[in-house]
């Protein structure tokens, strides 16, 4: 009995060694950041959040918050005719506002897929509107250059083998009442037919960049890589696109080539992440007011200020930002959401140089008061943001030595360079390895103004 255990052990250890050392593939680390090089130098995307949920206008999980059940969600399916989607437009909103790549929900939890899929009736081209809603996206953010991503929700509240867990409308509260609800679903067709739509995303629109899967909940009533097959999955996605970038949230973060970037959500990191010491890629996913899917009614948007630092810190730490809108169920922007990226278009027009290929600076340059560095290896140059616009005289700690020449970055008009002024001296605040900018008194007429500085 004892040895039948001691065998039972031994064969349960080495197979969950073998689990976890199973790969996806093998690729440096040089590879790696090679395949991963236009995201890291382009920081700045659009996520778009569009289905059926534009249409109760009240968050994109309002089938979950308020329990709809699927056939009275279903009118919302009958109704959908976004008569103004024009992508075209979007496209081009997108690239003003400095964007350079794009994600759009092909199909988010509610499960209505925006492309023409083979193997569900729950699509755009059978609502009113009648047209693969992706295909034309995809050929208009092409056409203005833009980079394109699709986001595939593993969660699916519509599909009927998909098992009711605690993060679908109709969870329950006991072990039985789930038994009860899960009778005769069969999850194992649901993973079927998730890997078969994934294969037709990346087959059938041409070279796709991004992969944003969505997203493992372990435990209790939840779901996790078993649930997905998502060694399987994944294998499939590299097979078919080799080159695409892939999100963190197939819950195989200890797999190699399991995911490429962390996607920390809704909240600023505190420092660039690591993972055993070692920095990662990362890219923060936001919104400008409190929903993904178009929400009429909630009104706590972000000012242009606030989204203007996310970037500028997201970057000064080493990450990308994806910034989303949610379209309306009539197929445009919310007047709101275009204000935002005309904004933030304007101060990328004349600032983007210190966001593109731009990185976390050198601890060797001490952080001035009341900026953010952002740093360009490729042109040796320093970017000082003023968030908080300062005096004439500007104490740069420990720069002597350091610095050729400096300039506003928006008009490119010179800043004087000075040895540490007198009166910072003598308060003994300033040391002889510091430099003092003399700046105007009145603020430029920009946002968040930067300092260009060509380094030695
Ligand atoms: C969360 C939400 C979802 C949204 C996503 C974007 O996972 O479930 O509604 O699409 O965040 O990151």
């Amino acid at each position: 009995m004892k040895k039948i255990f001691i065998l039972a052990l031994i064969i349960l250890v080495s197979f969950n060694n073998s689990y976890s050392q199973e790969k996806i593939w093998s690729e440096t680390e040089a590879q790696k950041e090679e395949r991963l090089q236009w995201w890291t130098h382009d920081r700045f995307g659009m996520f778009i959040h569009w289905g059926l949920y534009a249409m109760p206008a009240r968050h994109e999980w309002v089938q979950k918050y308020e329990r709809i059940p699927n056939d009275e969600y279903n009118k919302y399916f009958e109704y959908f005719n976004p008569d103004l989607y024009n992508p075209k437009e979007w496209a081009k909103k997108a690239k003003e506002a400095g964007m350079k790549y794009a994600v759009l929900t092909s199909k988010h939890h509610e499960g209505f897929c925006l492309f023409d899929s083979k193997y569900t009736d729950f699509k755009v081209t059978n609502t009113p509107y009648g047209k693969d809603i992706v295909k034309e996206w995809v050929d208009a953010f092409r056409a203005e250059g833009l980079k394109i991503g699709f986001y595939y929700s593993l969660i699916d509240w519509h599909h009927p083998d998909f098992t009711i867990d605690r993060v679908h409308p109709m969870s329950a509260n006991t072990d039985e009442e789930y038994a009860e609800l899960n009778k005769g679903k069969d999850m194992s067709k649901y993973r079927t037919y998730l890997k078969n739509q994934v294969r037709e995303i990346l087959t059938n629109y041409g070279k796709v960049d991004m992969l944003w899967l969505d997203y493992s909940y372990p435990g209790a009533h939840g779901k996790d890589r078993d649930d997905w097959g998502s060694i399987e999955l994944i294998k499939m996605v590299r097979e078919l696109q080799p080159g695409i970038i892939l999100d963190d949230r197939a819950d195989l973060e200890d797999v190699p080539g399991g995911w490429d970037y962390k996607t920390p959500e809704q909240f600023k990191v505190d420092k660039w992440p690591e993972i055993d010491g070692k920095k990662i890629p990362w890219e923060t996913c936001q919104t400008f007011s409190g929903s993904w899917g178009y929400h009429r009614d909630e009104n706590t948007w972000k000012n242009n200020k606030q989204l203007l630092v996310l970037l500028i810190e997201s970057v000064s730490k080493g990450g990308n930002v994806l910034l989303n809108v949610g379209p309306t169920a009539r197929g445009v922007f919310d007047y709101r959401a275009d204000k935002a990226l005309q904004e933030m278009g304007e101060w990328m027009k004349y600032n983007n140089r210190s966001i593109y290929g731009c990185t976390q600076a050198p601890e060797s340059f001490e952080v001035p008061n009341q900026t953010i560095l952002t740093y360009n290896p490729q042109l040796n140059r320093l970017y000082i943001h003023l968030l908080d616009y300062p005096l004439t005289n500007f104490r740069l700690p420990g720069y002597k030595g350091k610095i050729k020449y400096a300039q506003f970055l928006h008009d490119a008009s010179e800043i004087r360079i000075t040895a540490p002024y007198g009166h910072h001296m003598q308060g003994s605040i300033a040391t002889e390895d510091d430099l003092n900018f003399r700046l105007p008194i009145i603020k430029p007429n920009v946002e968040i103004p930067v300092i260009e500085v060509f380094l030695e």
